[in-house]
């Protein structure tokens, strides 16, 4: 019984995983995601994180978050918790060249796309 309990579960699990993961194209350096599919608001919302958050480090870092829900360099948690906090320690950082506006409106992009990503 307990055995079949758990093969269920992990069928569950791989089930879902299969449909896990967000459109990205390009790797490296280029990595950036599609965001043809994205409602209107969140396209907007990708126009301004691909200018602005690319000024000091590459997307990557950014999507790498979004899919693990790990931040890649502290290795803290990246969750829906998580993200108003790295975005305002962005915003803060030396030249940002950001206002509040945007970055608001990156951090309501990461939400939607963790959302996505566990989808
Ligand atoms: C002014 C430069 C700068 C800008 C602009 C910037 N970052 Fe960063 N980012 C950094 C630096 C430096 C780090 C290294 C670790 C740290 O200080 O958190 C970092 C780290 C990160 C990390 C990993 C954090 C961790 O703890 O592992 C993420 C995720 C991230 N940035 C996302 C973003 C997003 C999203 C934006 C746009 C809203 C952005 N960054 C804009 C400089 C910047």
């Amino acid at each position: 019984m307990r055995k079949t309990l758990l093969v269920l579960l992990l069928y569950g699990m791989a089930v879902t995983s299969a449909h896990a993961g967000l459109k990205v194209i390009g790797k490296g350096d280029n990595m950036r995601l599609d965001p043809s599919a994205f409602p209107p608001a969140m396209k907007a919302n990708y126009d301004i994180l691909k200018v602005k958050c690319i000024k000091c480090h590459n997307l990557e870092r950014t999507i790498v978050a979004l899919q693990t829900g790990i931040a890649p360099i502290s290795g803290q948690p990246f969750d829906r918790n998580a993200t108003k906090a790295y975005g305002v320690k962005m915003l803060r950082k030396p030249d940002s060249n950001m206002n509040k506006q945007e970055v608001k409106a990156t951090v309501e992009l990461m939400n939607w796309l963790l959302d996505e990503a566990n989808k």
